[in-house]
């Protein structure tokens, strides 16, 4: 399978400019991940580690200080800001917190139909498209004409979804999805994650600070420390012997893992 995406020694400081005067944090430090079309990559890691801000350099919405991102066979350092902007649509994303993608004042239908407004000219043919996206994240088309605090916080990322899927992306990169919701919700949406990438041929890049949620959903996994990969490879053969101490310490941190993986994949691999 050809590369969805591919990231080569990625770097970036972030510089803080506080009371103290400036200060730099290395945010990423040679990051290299590859993403083959169809599949879904994990990337784990604690808090500050640098996930979202090697998923913001991977879209190009914060680009890094050095290294190289290609989708497909396109250069997203190497080409025009029109053109980077002619790519979005086959780029989405979806946040940790739903809210920060959908403004309150607006009826969900017209929060989604943003990213629709560049490719469908017709209001008519946004709304039915709108329904359809709704209808494919386990929702109504008649909620588009609801607003956002009418919804639980679940729906809410399901209306987040609809609103990465609207321009028909390839990939979708999801950093930390289910984090802010309960437990039996976020089984709900990874399903619904599931489904959407079998039904729309979609390529994943999954970030989670959990183990657990992480690995049922990928076929690679990353490890992420201190703004670097420490150890990548296919989800089973990490599970089974991971090499390095930092993995095998995260692993030993997470004793539920492997009895929640399970029932995670019955629910998923028992039906027909
Ligand atoms: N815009 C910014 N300005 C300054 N520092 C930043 C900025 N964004 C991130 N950082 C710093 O860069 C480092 C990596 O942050 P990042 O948000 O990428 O980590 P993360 O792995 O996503 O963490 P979390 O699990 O908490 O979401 C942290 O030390 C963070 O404080
Ligand atoms: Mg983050």
């Amino acid at each position: 399978m050809p590369d969805c995406i591919r990231a080569t020694d990625l770097w970036k400081t972030h510089v803080r400019r506080g009371v103290l005067g400036r200060t730099r944090v290395r945010a990423l430090k040679g990051v290299s991940v590859a993403v083959s079309q169809g599949k879904t990559l994990g990337i784990v890691g604690e808090s500050g580690a640098g996930k979202s801000t090697l998923a913001r350099a991977l879209l190009y919405l914060d680009p890094p200080d050095a290294g190289t991102v290609s989708v497909g066979d396109v250069d997203l350092g190497r080409i025009s800001r029109r053109e980077l902007r002619r790519m979005r649509p086959r780029l989405g994303i979806v946040f940790q917190d739903p809210n920060s993608s959908l403004n309150p004042r607006l009826t969900v239908g017209a929060s989604i139909e943003e990213a629709l407004l560049q490719h469908m000219r017709r209001r008519g043919a946004r709304r039915e498209r709108v329904g359809e996206l709704l209808t494919q994240v386990g929702l109504a088309a008649g909620d588009q004409d609801r607003l956002p605090h009418e919804f639980s916080g679940g729906q809410r990322q399901r209306i987040g979804i609809a609103r990465a899927l609207a321009a028909g992306p390839e990939l979708l990169v999801l950093d930390e999805p289910v984090s802010s919701l309960d437990v039996s919700i976020q089984a709900q949406i990874l399903n619904l994650l599931l489904d959407l990438k079998d039904e729309l041929d979609l390529t994943y890049l999954f970030i989670s600070h959990d183990l657990n949620v992480v690995a049922f959903l990928s076929d690679d996994i990353a490890v992420m420390s201190n703004g670097r990969i420490v150890e990548q490879g296919p989800t089973e053969q990490l599970l089974r012997a991971p090499s390095e101490p930092y993995t095998r310490q995260l692993f030993e941190d997470t004793p539920v893992f492997h009895d929640r993986r399970l029932r995670y994949n019955g629910d998923r691999r028992s039906e027909p």
